[in-house]
């Protein structure tokens, strides 16, 4: 099914990316500057190990389109970026979004997704005045994670907030924020949830991208316990589409699921990755999935995500467009095309990382 991207209305020609140097933050840029070169576009970042200047580095030189390094945790800062941006629509993806580090510096994500949050709503409260919800939107983009741990069924919008993570639980506060912020303000604010994205230049910390780099390098592959936790997975470039649907056609201080109806166990995902990485590089499967370990499972580790999309299909006519089987080659495939970007997102920095990570874990008794 093609992608299906309405025109904005005219009172929205100045729109504001935060988090554009990662991973869904690179790919909404991608989707808005190529498709309505008429809009003036400004993607706030603050660089942080999580984004790349690579990412935004095939817009830079367009003429509608301005970057803004900016810390979000800094109100100063955010102020001065709102200021020069006048943004009529903001998509807010800027977020520490690894739950593995958060559980390490559970902090870090309630300084930026719940205070940095805070601080750009307020900021554009500020700058937008009363009556904003006329012609003003502010998409707080989140995840299915706020629910909890499924057993049976699918999270809905009507499904109540049960963070596991330090990570979700700081994303929960900022929709607590964005929600309160509709009823107190009248802040346009629309809440969206979203299942496990997958796709190009996302970070070599998550899954997908991990375990494909790993595979290639002749790493150990650690999945966390039995690896049978089941995650959703959606492409990226679909996620996008839905937010920008929220934006055009969503009730405002409402909330949007957004799933890929693409249930997997870890333990599948990464048998799609071995199978992709060894006809890739003319290996076994056998020798690739030699490579698996299984190690200390992550604490508080929800065992089950899966959202209901019903009101966006609705609502929005938004649908997951691309077929697992095609979006999963593509992004393994480009992975393996681009070795340069893994090698500048890595470093030292991301090798002290994993050593702290996986350094403690061990290596669990063979399943
Ligand atoms: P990412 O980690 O790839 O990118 C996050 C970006 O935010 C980076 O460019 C980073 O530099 C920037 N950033 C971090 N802290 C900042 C700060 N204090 N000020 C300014 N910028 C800062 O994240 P992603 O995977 O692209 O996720 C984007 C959003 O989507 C997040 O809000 C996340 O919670 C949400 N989400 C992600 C997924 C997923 O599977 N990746 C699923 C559902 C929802
Ligand atoms: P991740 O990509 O971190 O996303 P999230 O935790 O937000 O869903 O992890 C996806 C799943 O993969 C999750 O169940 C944890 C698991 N996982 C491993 O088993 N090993 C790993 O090295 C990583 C990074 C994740």
């Amino acid at each position: 099914m093609e992608a299906r991207w309405p025109e904005p209305p005219s009172s929205a020609a100045s729109i504001l990316v935060t988090g554009g140097a990662g991973f869904i933050g690179s790919h909404l840029l991608e989707q808005i500057i190529g498709r309505f070169p008429g809009l003036r576009v400004t993607c706030l970042d603050a660089l942080t190990y999580a984004g790349s200047r690579l990412n935004i580095e095939p817009f830079l030189n367009a003429e509608n389109f301005r970057f803004i390094q900016a810390d979000l945790r800094d109100r100063a800062q955010v102020d001065e970026a709102v200021r020069e941006a006048q943004p009529d629509w903001v998509f807010h993806l800027a977020a520490e979004t690894h739950v593995d580090r958060s559980i390490h510096q559970p902090s870090e994500a309630a300084l930026t997704n719940v205070v940095g949050s805070l601080n750009l709503m307020d900021s554009c409260r500020s700058a937008w005045g009363s009556h904003a919800a006329e012609s003003k939107r502010f998409i707080q983009v989140s995840t299915d994670e706020v629910f909890g741990s499924l057993t049976e069924g699918k999270f809905s919008e009507a499904s109540s907030y049960d963070p596991s993570s330090p990570y979700s639980a700081s994303k929960a506060g900022a929709d607590h924020f964005a929600f309160a912020f509709c009823r107190t303000f009248d802040f346009p604010a629309i809440v969206t949830w979203c299942t496990n994205n997958y796709g190009p230049r996302q970070h070599p910390e998550k899954l997908i991208p991990l375990m494909t780099l790993n595979a290639l390098s002749g790493k150990p592959l650690p999945i966390y316990g039995d690896g049978l936790h089941a995650r959703d997975w959606l492409f990226a470039a679909d996620h996008t589409e839905g937010l920008w649907r929220a934006a055009c056609l969503g009730r405002v201080g409402q909330g949007y699921c957004f799933g890929g109806s693409t249930e997997l166990t870890n333990l599948q995902v990464v048998d799609a990755i071995i199978k992709n990485v060894a006809t890739a590089a003319g290996r076994s499967e056998d020798e690739v999935r030699s490579q698996i370990v299984h190690v200390a499972d992550r604490p508080g580790h929800d065992r089950r995500y899966a959202l209901d999309w019903a009101k966006a299909q609705t609502e929005l006519e938004w649908a997951p467009r691309t077929p697992f089987e095609k979006g999963f080659a593509a992004t393994i495939r480009w992975y393996l095309d681009n070795p340069q970007w893994a090698a500048a997102v890595g470093g030292s920095r991301f090798e002290e990382w994993l050593n702290v990570n996986y350094g403690s874990r061990g290596r669990e008794a063979s399943r």
